[in-house]
C-alpha cells in the first residue's frame, strides 16, 4: 500500500486500536433537508471535534465546515437520484478526482446497489473509482446500500460487502444484522457500520457495541447522533464504546449524565432570555410611536390583510422547501 493511501486510511481508522468513529451528514444528497439536518453547519459545529472523520458531500463541505479543521473528510462522490424519483439505485459518480483533491479528501465514498436494477452500473463505477483514486493515494469507502427491495440479512450483506472488497474498496460501510460476524469474516477489508434510522439512544449504543464486538472497526453514524435531543452527549457515549471500550451500561450512563448537563445548560440560557429588554424600565407593550392606537397602520387606507406582494395566496411561503418531507426508503 502506498504511503499516502496508508496515511489517509490511518486518519480514518485509528492505527493504535483499529477503530473508527465517522459522523455521517451526507443524507441530503438524496433526501434533501433531512429532519434535524436542515442546517448542516449548525449540526456539524459542536460535533466536529468528537468524531474521527466526517462523511459528507462537497456542497456541505464547502458551505458548512471550516477549512481550518483537522478532522479528515470522507467525501461522497456518488449521487443522481432522489427519494421521490423512480429508482434510488441509479447513481453515478458526480465529483471529479481533481475536485476531491482540491477538497483535501481523506477518502472517497460511493454506494453500490447489489441486487438492484443498477447493480452493474454502480459496481463497475466502484472499480473505476478505486483505479482512479489509487493513482493519488486516496482510499475508497464503498457503501452497500439497502432498500425496500434489497435484503438486510447476513447472506445479502456478505455478498454486497465481499463484492465491494473484490472491486478494491479499502473500507466497506454496511448495516448491522444478525450473525454479523459472518459478514465481517468474509470481507477482507475493514467494515464500518451505518447507524440506520433513529432508535432510542440505548439501542443505538447497543448496536454500536454489538457491531464492534462482531469485528466492525466502528460506526459511520448519522441520524442516531444528530436526531437525538442531545447530539454531543450521544456522540461522546458512542465514542466511549469505540475508543474507550465502554460497555453499553457505562456508555448509556455517560449519555444520561451529559444529556442532563445539556438540559440544565439549555434551561439556564432560556431562563435568561424571556422579557429581557434592552430599554430598561419600559412597561410591556410600550410602543415607540407614542399616542398611536393599537392596530394603527402607517399605510393609511389599506384594508386589513392587504399585502405588499400582490397575488400571494395566504400561507404562500418564500421557501421552496417541500411541505411534506419525503421519508427515506433506506434505513
Ligand atoms: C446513506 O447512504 C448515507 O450514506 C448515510 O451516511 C448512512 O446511511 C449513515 O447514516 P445513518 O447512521 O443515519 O444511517
Amino acid at each position: 500500500m502506498d504511503w499516502g493511501l496508508k496515511n489517509r486510511l490511518s486518519s480514518i481508522i485509528k492505527p493504535h486500536n483499529n477503530r473508527a468513529l465517522m459522523l455521517a451528514v451526507d443524507h441530503g444528497y438524496f433526501l434533501g433537508p433531512t429532519e434535524k439536518l436542515e442546517n448542516p453547519k449548525k449540526v456539524i459545529a459542536p460535533l466536529l471535534k468528537h468524531c474521527d472523520s466526517l462523511m459528507l458531500t462537497r456542497g456541505v463541505q464547502r458551505t458548512s465546515v471550516p477549512a481550518e479543521t483537522d478532522t479528515p473528510m470522507v467525501l461522497r462522490v456518488s449521487g443522481g437520484s432522489s427519494i421521490i424519483g423512480d429508482d434510488l439505485s441509479q447513481e453515478d459518480i458526480t465529483v471529479s478526482i481533481q475536485d476531491a483533491i482540491r477538497l483535501n479528501a481523506s477518502a472517497l465514498a460511493m454506494s453500490i446497489f447489489v441486487g438492484s436494477k443498477y447493480e452493474y452500473q454502480t459496481v463497475v463505477n466502484l472499480g473505476k473509482l478505486v483505479s482512479e483514486a489509487e493513482q493519488y493515494g486516496i482510499p475508497v469507502l464503498a457503501v452497500t446500500a439497502v432498500g425496500k427491495e434489497l435484503g438486510k440479512d447476513a447472506r445479502y450483506l456478505s455478498l454486497a460487502c465481499r463484492m465491494a472488497a473484490e472491486q478494491g474498496a479499502h473500507i466497506v460501510k454496511t448495516y448491522y444484522c444478525e450473525n454479523f460476524e459472518k459478514v465481517v469474516e468474509s470481507c477482507p477489508v475493514p467494515i464500518i457500520v451505518a447507524g440506520g434510522k433513529k432508535i432510542p439512544e440505548r439501542d443505538a449504543l447497543q448496536l454500536t457495541y454489538n457491531a464492534v464486538k462482531a469485528g466492525a472497526v466502528g460506526v459511520d453514524m448519522g441520524r442516531n447522533i444528530w436526531q437525538s435531543d442531545h447530539p454531543v452527549a450521544m456522540i461522546r457515549a458512542t465514542r466511549a464504546i469505540i475508543h474507550q471500550n465502554a460497555n453499553v451500561d457505562q456508555a448509556f450512563k455517560l449519555y444520561k449524565k451529559l444529556a442532563a448537563e445539556d438540559s440544565n445548560r439549555k434551561q439556564k440560557s432560556k431562563g435568561k432570555k424571556p422579557n429581557q429588554n434592552k430599554s430598561k424600565g419600559k412597561k410591556p407593550n410600550q410602543n415607540k410611536s407614542k399616542g398611536k392606537k393599537p392596530n394603527q397602520n402607517k399605510s393609511k387606507g389599506k384594508k386589513p390583510n392587504q399585502n405588499k406582494s400582490k397575488g400571494k395566496k395566504p400561507n404562500q411561503n418564500k421557501s421552496n422547501k417541500p411541505q411534506n418531507k419525503p421519508q427515506p426508503k433506506n434505513n
